[in-house]
């Protein structure tokens, strides 16, 4: 039985990730709100799981993610499938208890510090996958290692990019390091997706929004499937280091293919979380 590790996995897109992953397979499922989660793990539940265990972390405390990685590392001997999807964005500049900037914290620091913890599992004798929920907002992104937090000049929107920028940089990074291993690595866009996501917009964007989730947004059970197709499919068994949007393999932005920029972040985030140090 596969064993696959969802985050975000209580609403959006991780929600209906584990309603398609569901069928016969193992789900742990994370999330930081217990109801949420209990929620979910009915659903996967009834979607045909055969074992869902849910797992409580505040991806904006580091603390919060030592301690899932500890559990999991304890309660799991392998993980086949890992999805790094837990997501937000942020109105107004937040400073997370670790004092760095949440969107970049939530985002990127959390999940690389997951996956960091939990590679040694990812051991499967076929293949085991790794698939982190990114952006089209990516291309937009810079990584300005003086300004790591936005002390100057934060918008929602350039801390969503550089979070994103940052997803498909450690993607491509994690893929090159694991090349010898079975483990693939691939970042994907699930598309514009009607989700909570964007109820924290800045309230002059929430129109927008609002207007766009109308007429342009595909629903959560669509951009999951851009997601689960890259955990499951089997012509993509040997596809690592891919950035997906529509389905289609696409080249990242420059900055994204830069694998200088991609291992200078790889050493800021080890020492932001406070690893290999
Ligand atoms: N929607 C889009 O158009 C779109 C486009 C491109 C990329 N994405 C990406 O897709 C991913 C999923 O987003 P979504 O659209 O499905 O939004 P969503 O419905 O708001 O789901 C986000 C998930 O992340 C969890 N999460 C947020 N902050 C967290 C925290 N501090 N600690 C732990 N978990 C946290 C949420 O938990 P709660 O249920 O507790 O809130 C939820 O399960 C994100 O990475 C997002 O950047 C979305």
């Amino acid at each position: 039985m596969q064993t696959i590790l969802i985050t975000g996995a209580t609403s959006g897109i991780g929600l209906e990730c584990a309603i398609q992953l569901a069928p016969g397979t193992h789900l742990v499922l994370v999330g930081r709100d217990e109801a949420r989660l209990q929620a979910a793990s009915t659903r996967a539940r009834a979607a045909g799981a055969a074992r869902t265990d849910v797992l409580q972390a505040d991806f904006a405390s580091l603390a919060s993610v030592r301690s899932l990685a500890t559990t999991v590392r304890n309660r799991y001997d392998a993980i086949d499938i890992l999805i790094n999807n837990a997501g937000a964005v942020f109105a107004s500049h937040t400073t997370t208890g670790d004092g760095y900037e949440a969107t970049f914290a939530v985002n990127h620091l959390a999940p690389y510090l997951l996956t960091e913890s939990v590679k040694p599992l990812l051991v499967s004798p076929e293949s085991a996958r790794i698939v982190i929920t990114a952006s089209t907002a990516h291309y937009r992104g810079n990584i300005d290692f003086d300004d790591l937090h936005y002390l100057r000049g934060y918008s929602t929107m350039k801390a969503y990019a550089r979070s994103k920028l940052a997803n498909v940089l450690y993607a491509r990074s994690l893929a090159a390091e694991l090349e010898q291993s079975r483990v693939t690595v691939n970042a994907v866009h699930p598309g514009m997706v009607a989700t909570g996501i964007w109820n924290n917009a800045p309230w002059f964007a929430k129109p927008i929004v609002a207007a766009v989730k109308r007429v342009r947004m595909i629903p959560a059970a669509d951009g999951a499937h851009r997601l689960t197709a890259l955990a499951t499919d089997p012509a993509l068994k040997e596809t690592t280091g891919g950035y997906f949007e529509d389905g289609e393999l696409r080249l990242p932005s420059m900055e994204a293919q830069d694998p200088i920029l991609g291992q200078r972040l790889r050493e800021a985030s080890d020492q932001l979380v406070g690893l290999h140090s």
